[in-house]
């Protein structure tokens, strides 16, 4: 298996984080690979923010439903997306999972978090001072790993097809 892939199946939703801190570097390389999402038109319609202030990152996670353990992520990454771009929602989730398979490419885990018509996205952005012209797509908290599920994941014959849609593929 060659290095992309071994990055791309070996990554897993992480939600225990050890205490260490992210290099620097870590998150900087990061940013740039989140610059290079693809994007409809080359809009490139988002903002992405870096959360790594403590009080902050509390505050997220009492809004966020089902990310609670934001609030031991090191860093939070947060995607936001012009509110009127058409395709907000496919730009800001490719850059997300740019986000996501970088961090891991540093062995830094990571979680995508619902953002985008969650019922607290309007009071995360409220909380950044991001201006209303945009909506939350995602919340990203990182960490090196302290724990690791590995999900299940369907296998090919359930969810491919080939050339013409069948129930179960034959490979
Ligand atoms: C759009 C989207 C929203 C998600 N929201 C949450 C969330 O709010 N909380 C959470 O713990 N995981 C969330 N996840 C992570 C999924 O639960 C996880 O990707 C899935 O269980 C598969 O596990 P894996 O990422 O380890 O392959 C979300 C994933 C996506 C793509």
């Amino acid at each position: 298996m060659n290095l992309g892939l071994t990055i791309i199946k070996g990554r897993r939703s992480v939600r225990k984080y050890k205490t260490d801190k992210i290099d620097d570097n870590i998150i900087k390389e990061t940013l740039e690979a989140a610059r290079y999402a693809p994007t409809a038109r080359n809009v490139q319609p988002w903002k992405i923010g870096v959360v790594r202030n403590k009080e902050t990152l509390e505050k997220i996670s009492e809004l966020a439903t089902y990310g609670k353990f934001i609030k031991t992520a090191d860093t939070c990454f947060v995607v936001f997306a012009e509110k009127d771009h058409k395709f907000r929602v496919e730009d800001g989730s490719a850059v997300t999972m740019q986000i996501l398979l970088s961090l891991w490419s540093f062995g830094v885990g990571s979680c995508w978090v619902a953002g985008n018509n969650m019922e607290y996205s309007e009071d995360v952005r409220k909380l950044l001072s991001v201006p209303d012209s945009y909506v939350l797509i995602s919340l990203i908290p990182a960490g090196y790993p302290a724990d690791v599920t590995i999900p299940s994941k369907k296998e090919r014959k359930e969810i491919f097809f080939n050339e013409e849609y069948s129930e179960e593929c034959e490979e």
